[in-house]
């Protein structure tokens, strides 16, 4: 019996946990779940998986969540940092599903490896922010970090049995986002409705933006770069737009293992809950003789400068790649809230990364600082544009 933290529980990685953890009660036992805002989702998962402590964002949401509980449930209901924290120590856990999006789930995943805790990282965030600082961490304290993204998973269980001397180069593959055949000409008109819309995977608004500009593949570069301890030269980006292949792995012989199976996060987040088993999900396989055929490209840099600023980020290393994150998140938000257009995303990135005077071999104080000056960078951008705007 695995027992579980979920923080993030409300997501699209979060429901899919709990869903899976429902289909094997025997085998998981739900003791904590966090959100931030959607109360009334919270309220029902409490109802249905029993947890001891359930965290919301604020007092206010606490308040509306207790009030949405029958009387006689027996919950904790704690709020804001220290409630997060509580989530990702709970004394009854093994293992904590890091499902939170953004900068939010790195001080929560930190504090859960800190008490020994197992980690389901799907927060990608966290690696490109605090890869090296996290993942030290994580081998002081004798504890794993089981990927959960599709891509991530599939490199490790490509690893999985071979010789770490013997790798090549690690091939990452991406479905390309909503709009690999759009001209860039076009990408001026581009609406939050449009981007929102991916082709291959159903997924949180702001992965689902991030993919739209590359700069999810580029996230990923940089989380694959420190979850595997290789170079960023060593990782390789192919678009697929099937979304059959998760991603690959090449061994020094030419030999290439790849995994495959089909776009649904189940396969993988099932594999970091249950490793080293499998659980016997019964995910229909790939409809090979459907598909026909599996194609692949080069991503067009030019087009998509997000994944160009991302490998950048690698180079430069230090504070670099958490100040590309944190610009980022402000501009998708900022995008999202229909504030800034579709272009505006990879110039706010690009400038702000070049103002920043990386801070090499960062502490985890220097990257929380990088952090913040890099939001306050971008959002005076943004209050500039929307003033140019008007
Ligand atoms: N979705 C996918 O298929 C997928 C695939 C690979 C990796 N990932 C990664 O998994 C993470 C989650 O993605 P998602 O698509 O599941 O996102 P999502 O659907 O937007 O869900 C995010 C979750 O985090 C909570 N949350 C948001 N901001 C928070 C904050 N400041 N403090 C505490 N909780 C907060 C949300 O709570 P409320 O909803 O209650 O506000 C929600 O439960 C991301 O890092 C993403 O890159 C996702």
């Amino acid at each position: 019996m695995k027992r579980l933290s979920i923080l993030g529980s409300t997501g699209s990685i979060g429901c899919n946990t709990l869903e899976i953890a429902g289909m094997f009660p025997d085998l998981f036992d739900v003791k904590a779940v966090a959100a931030k805002t959607n109360v009334s989702l919270l309220a029902e998962q409490i109802q249905r998986f029993s947890p001891e402590l359930a965290v919301v964002f604020d007092e206010a949401r606490a308040q509306a969540l207790k009030k949405l509980l029958p009387m006689e449930t027996d919950v904790r209901i704690l709020y804001g940092k220290e409630g997060y924290r509580a989530a990702a120590t709970i004394d009854s856990v093994d293992t904590v599903v890091a499902a939170m999006v953004g900068a939010a789930g790195l001080m929560p995943t930190m504090a859960a490896i800190e008490s020994g805790k197992n980690i389901a990282l799907a927060n990608k965030e966290t690696l490109v922010m605090a890869g090296e600082i996290v993942m030290q961490h994580a081998a002081d304290k004798g504890v794993d970090i089981l990927p959960v993204d599709s891509e991530h998973s599939a490199i490790f269980q490509c690893l999985e049995g071979n010789r770490r001397e013997d790798l090549d180069k690690i091939l990452l593959t991406g479905s390309g986002g909503p709009f690999l055949k759009r001209s860039k000409r076009e990408f001026a008109e581009i609406k939050v409705e449009d981007a929102l819309s991916h082709p291959v995977w159903r997924m949180g608004k702001k992965i689902s933006i991030d993919s739209a500009t590359l700069m999810n593949k580029g996230l990923e570069v940089i989380e694959a770069k420190n979850l595997f301890n290789v170079s960023a030269r060593s990782i390789e980006v192919v678009i697929h737009p099937q979304g059959v292949i998760h991603s690959m792995v090449a061994y020094i012989d030419g030999s290439v293992i790849a995994q495959l199976g089909i776009p649904d996060m189940k396969g993988a987040i099932a594999y970091a809950m249950s490793f080293p088993e499998r659980l016997p999900l019964r995910q229909p396989l790939p409809d090979f003789v459907g598909l026909g055929k599996l194609t692949f490209e080069q991503p067009d840099l030019e087009k998509f400068p997000c994944l160009a600023l991302a490998y950048k980020a690698c180079e430069i290393g230090g504070t670099c790649p958490a100040v590309l994150n944190a610009v980022n998140e402000v501009a998708v938000h900022a995008f999202l809230e229909k504030q800034i257009s579709f272009l505006n995303i990879p110039e706010i990135n690009k400038e702000i990364m070049a103002r920043h005077p990386a801070v090499a071999n960062p502490t985890l104080s220097d990257i929380l600082e990088a952090d913040q000056w890099a939001r306050a960078q971008a959002e005076q951008v943004i209050d500039d544009l929307k003033k140019e705007g008007s």
